[in-house]
């Protein structure tokens, strides 16, 4: 029945102490934690969250930066439904929503606590879920067209290809959208993107420095993003600047000596 009969496939087993001391906990030599691990840190290393946020998660984004109470109440908020959404995601996932973090300000921390859900899944769930800005995807799609010649000869990606790709990930976080200058080409990228990922009700999340009404992409794809995410309001604050000056203050300290 179980593939290993020591741990019974728990990567955990019993061992007796010596002298007729308490038995403890090993990892199993079997070796299902070490196959476990490789998985979820192949599935990180696919997931190309940036550095900065590598292994930041929902119960660590902070609420007492932001300066006044309804600032704290909108990031208690965020914060709040970013954890219910990862602890409830498997009586979730099949409506395909995900969520929409937005705010007119840089710096207020969408695309942490973005990264924080996804950080959380991956672990949590070992889903599969890729981090993308939308200028990386953009000049992506423009790198598969130098490919041309590559394809010809057997090799290389075409822009049917990795479009597919995109749209077949389970959990796509997609940061900064409303950034790129719209044109019909970029409208006709988005559209076949986000259309197919709402036809497979696959889960985007969004952060953007605009509501989605406000969005200047084509109007069918705006419809599709309202129908995709929860619209989630952002503080209007830099918690970037704010830790900006007060890291330049702690460096002035230290450089005149105080
Ligand atoms: N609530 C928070 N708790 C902890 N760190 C935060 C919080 N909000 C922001 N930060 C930190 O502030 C910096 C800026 O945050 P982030 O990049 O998420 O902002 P953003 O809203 O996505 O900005 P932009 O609109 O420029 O993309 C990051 O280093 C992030 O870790
Ligand atoms: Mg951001």
């Amino acid at each position: 029945m179980y593939r290993c009969q020591k741990c019974r496939d728990t990567g955990w087993e019993e061992v007796d102490g010596e002298n007729g001391g308490y038995s403890f906990m090993r990892e199993c030599s079997c070796g299902l934690l070490d196959r476990h691990k490789l998985k979820m840190q192949r599935k990180l290393k696919f997931a190309a969250i940036p550095k900065e946020f590598e292994d930041l998660t929902v119960d660590s984004f902070k609420i007492d930066c932001y300066s006044t109470p309804y600032y704290r109440e909108l990031a208690q908020m965020a914060k709040m439904i970013a954890k219910q959404y990862v602890e409830r995601f498997q009586e979730i996932k099949d409506t395909g929503k995900g969520l929409y973090f937005y705010s007119s300000v840089k710096g207020s921390g969408k695309t942490r606590l973005a990264v924080s859900v996804a950080n959380d899944l991956i672990r949590k769930e070992m889903i599969q879920v890729k981090f993308a800005t939308t200028l990386q995807i953009l000049d992506q799609i423009k790198a598969t067209y130098g490919e041309k010649k590559k394809i010809e000869e057997g090799s290389g990606g075409s822009e049917l290809n990795l479009i597919q790709d995109i749209i077949s990930v389970p959990v796509l976080v997609l940061d900064d959208i409303g950034v790129e200058n719209v044109s019909s080409w970029v409208n006709e990228r988005f559209y076949n993107i986000l259309n197919g990922r709402m036809i497979e009700k696959r889960i985007t999340f969004f952060t953007s420095n605009c509501s989605i009404e406000d969005l200047r992409l084509d109007e069918r794809i705006v419809n599709r993003i309202l129908k995709m995410a929860l619209p989630i309001e952002f503080p209007a604050e830099s918690i970037r600047t704010l830790y900006a000056e007060k890291e330049n203050s702690d460096l002035l300290d230290r450089l005149i000596g105080k």
